[in-house]
């Protein structure tokens, strides 16, 4: 097995990521989703449970503290004969060990344990495709004693709505149950509202369940027997008596707990499977669900439909460059980090959503398009159903009681053709245009007129130097208050929009919309005068004006004086000139590619401003405020290396691709197997920190800007675009994709940075562009850079 990326904390396999030490300088967590069931599993053996999203439904419970990391559902093994006890993570007991180890894997973590000679194995991980997360314990006796242990689990239920807080309220309303070996919870509230409108006049729609695979010696479900007054779950009064009291009913504040009781001759080995899961009422049986789960065979064929899932998703896609970092990155943990955090479990340990942002998960689908693109257009149709019949869209919403905000953002409605673009490159399947979608606020229209809505209300708020409008903010959510008024311009708005329409254009053609060609083509030719009149700075492109008309990332700002996007973005839509674009890439270069990747602006904002928003109100450095916003760094490698400047997109690569991290992993703290969030920028005393992992878009792009990038290998409607832009001291690199299923096996071969030859199939081509077969086989593509 080889080991990448050392450091004191842990390794990366090809595999899965293992932890050595469970004194990680943050937790170092898994996101484990199958799109409907979620677990957050730290290295202490800590974390939660949620169904549907973590806001709207929360079956367990746990407060966010990224410090303590105490919440969790838990499991005390006790030898009968010392009574000694501890826990099968290190969290909540917090004993001495002789051995930690924690692999997080797709789709699952095992925490293994050695102690008093005594081997645990817990391991979580959630159905591919039931509302059930199971943890499958086995325990090996390796003393020359025949031993004696009982093993109790403890969980506290939400059960619906979180937070619960007040929880003397809350737990009120919950009713369990212990019949045949398994406990069972029903909540009598819900926060939703019944069919009249009426609050708190509804139960929870669903039964939880808890169950294990052995015979039960003793219950319980009340917190107060099982902790004791005063007492923590370090050290519950339970451990301290032989049997749980076996209460449950109406009148507890309810935890769930299941004690086993079993021996160990020396050597010999036990499995047990304990499970928790929700069952609808109406359209499930928890019972069920019980019978056919709580068992070893069960576990263990599950457990192989999880591994089997992530293996055939992971082969449609595979690299192979001299980058152990990309490798690793690209193959396996961004997709994951994409699919299961972003799309799937809609949450992290530092930011726990539960919505669907509109822009957010739009983005997240690309990650898709070489894997299964059907679930690309799955999302783009949902979010076509979240905007309202006058283009705009709500800026978020919650998946279950489907509300959200319905902003003034400038940037969200354009999101939707954006990525249709994308889909319909990757498929060619224009039919998508037609597909009729409601509308969020009644009515229906076809996909086309969807996106066709979103680009005629940006054209509706354009300000009289025909500029678009910021509204309540652009991308950059945190630029709240420069254009409230709907006089504040956004430059960035202009570029993406002026992206958007060029690419659009073939789909009004394909429509025969002659109207919209031609309002398109006026629109841009007057964008592109506005922009380049208006938006230059001397040496870069401003971010925006404000209602006051005071420009924001100007040289005449004290601070905030130049922003990353608008530079990228005048490289990456093609509307402005070349020596501009060269002028503005040097000054990105100069004043924002730092240690740790290209910097959102600089410098930071070190005091609050009214007329900007509330990135002034976080501490200089720190996330959009002149931090390393992981999300925008990765657009600097794009523009990179369309300039085709090799050196710095890979140099805008790897400094935020997170294992080059673990060199000065004191320093980054956070998990070096998914990207943060955003890294703190030179005004930070903590410069280069990583924070809020999973729960970021950043994951999506750094795989897309690496594979259509540097790789440089990208869909078009012809085919397969063939355009490197690799560094100098890679001698080349494989890369496998499926396109129109077809695979293309592709091999580069790196003299240089130009495209001396392309053979497919053995025939040399003249062109660039692979062409697309759609023959469900697989073809040699071979391509010689000088
Ligand atoms: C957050 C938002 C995202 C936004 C970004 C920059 O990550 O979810 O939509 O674009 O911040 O402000």
């Amino acid at each position: 097995m080889k080991k990448y990326f050392e450091s004191k904390y842990g390794y990366f396999t090809d595999d899965e990521y293992v932890i050595t030490n469970p004194k990680t300088p943050k937790p170092w967590v898994n996101v484990i989703s199958n799109g409907d069931y979620s677990i957050i599993v730290s290295q202490n053996g800590s974390g939660y449970s949620w169904r549907g999203n973590g806001s709207e439904n929360r079956i367990t419970r746990s407060f966010q503290d990224l410090i303590k990391d105490n919440w969790g559902k838990y499991f005390y093994l006790r030898d009968l004969e010392t009574k000694e006890y501890w826990s099968l993570g290190l969290k909540p007991v917090m004993h001495d060990y002789d051995f930690y180890e924690v692999k997080h894997g797709f789709g699952y973590s095992i925490i293994k344990q050695v102690k008093n000679n005594i081997e645990t194995e817990l391991k979580f991980f959630v159905s591919i495709d039931n509302p059930v997360e199971f943890m499958e314990i086995k325990i090996t006796n390796k003393t020359d004693k025949k031993k004696n242990f009982d093993l109790s689990s403890y969980v506290e239920w939400v059960l619906g709505n979180f937070p619960d807080e007040h929880r003397e309220f809350h737990k009120i309303f919950v009713d369990s149950k212990f019949e045949n070996n398994a406990l069972y919870y029903d909540k009598l509230i819900s926060s939703f509202l019944d069919e009249k409108g009426r609050h708190n006049n509804k139960s929870w729609d669903q039964i939880a369940f808890h169950a294990v695979s052995e015979k039960v010696k003793s219950y319980e479900g009340d917190k107060e027997n099982f902790i004791g007054m005063y007492r923590t779950e370090a050290n519950p009064i339970a451990m301290e008596e032989d049997v749980l009291s076996q209460k449950t009913g109406r009148y507890t504040d309810p935890i769930g707990s299941l004690q086993v009781e079993f021996e160990l001759n020396p050597n010999e080995s036990k499995t047990i499977v304990y499970i928790i899961g929700t069952a609808y009422k109406g359209k499930e049986d928890p019972k069920e669900f019980v019978k056919a789960f709580a068992n070893v065979e069960a576990s263990e064929k599950e457990f192989k439909k999880v591994v089997k899932f992530w293996n055939e998703l992971f082969d449609k896609e595979h690299v192979e460059t001299p980058d152990d970092a990309f490798n690793l990155m690209t193959n396996k943990w961004l997709k994951y980090q994409a699919i299961s955090g972003r799309m799937w479990a809609k949450s992290g340990y530092y930011q726990v959503s539960g919505g669907y942002g509109y822009r957010d998960q739009l983005q997240d689908s690309l990650i898709f398009l070489p894997l299964d693109p059907s679930y690309t257009k799955k999302q783009l149709l949902l979010h076509a159903e979240h905007q309202f019949k006058e283009g705009d869209v709500l800026h978020w919403w919650l998946t279950i009681g489907n509300w959200g905000p319905r902003t003034k953002c400038s940037d969200d409605l354009l999101w939707l053709p954006f990525i249709a673009n994308y889909y319909i490159m990757e498929t060619g399947d224009y039919s998508i245009l037609d597909e009729v979608v409601p509308y969020y606020d009644g009515g229906k229209d076809t996909f086309y007129n969807h996106c066709k809505k979103a680009i005629e209300k940006v054209f509706s708020r354009f300000s009289p130097r025909g500029i678009p409008l910021m509204g309540d903010n652009d991308w950059n959510d945190g630029l709240s208050a420069v254009g409230t008024d709907w006089k504040g311009e956004s430059f960035w708005v202009a570029e993406f929009l002026y992206f958007i329409l060029k690419e659009f254009k073939k789909f009004a053609e394909y429509k025969k919309d002659k109207k919209f060609i031609e309002k398109i083509d006026d629109v841009l030719e007057n964008l592109k005068e506005a922009f380049n009149k208006y938006g230059w700075d001397g040496e870069w492109f401003l971010q925006a004006t404000t209602d006051d008309f005071e420009k924001v990332g100007s040289k005449d700002n004290e601070e905030g004086k130049i922003y990353l996007n608008p530079q990228l973005w005048a490289v990456i839509s093609g509307i402005t000139n070349e020596e501009r674009i060269k002028k503005s890439m040097y000054s990105v270069t100069k004043y924002l590619l730092k240690d740790y990747g290209a910097l959102l602006l600089a410098p930071a904002y070190t005091e609050p401003k009214t007329d900007i928003g509330y990135i002034t109100r976080y501490a200089p450095g720190l996330r959009e405020n002149g931090g390393v916003y992981t999300h925008a760094a990765t657009w600097a490698v794009w523009a990179y290396a369309l300039l085709k400047d090799n050196e710095k997109a890979y140099e805008a690569y790897k400094k935020i691709c997170p294992p080059n991290r673990v060199k000065d992993i004191d320093n980054y703290l956070a998990e070096p197997y998914v990207t943060p969030g955003n890294t703190d920028g030179p005004l930070s005393p903590y410069y280069g920190r990583g924070g809020w992992t999973w729960y970021t878009g950043s994951a999506q792009w750094l795989h897309r800007v690496g594979t259509n990038y540097i790789l440089g290998i990208r869909p078009t409607l012809d085919g397969l675009e063939i355009n490197p832009c690799v560094p100098k001291d890679w001698n080349g690199f494989k890369y496998k994709r499926t396109f129109r299923n077809s695979t293309y096996l592709i091999e580069v071969i790196n003299n240089g940075c130009n495209i001396k030859e392309i053979y497919v199939d053995g025939k040399k081509i003249d062109s660039n562009i692979i062409p697309s077969f759609e023959d469900n086989k697989e073809h040699n593509i071979k391509v010689i850079l000088n």
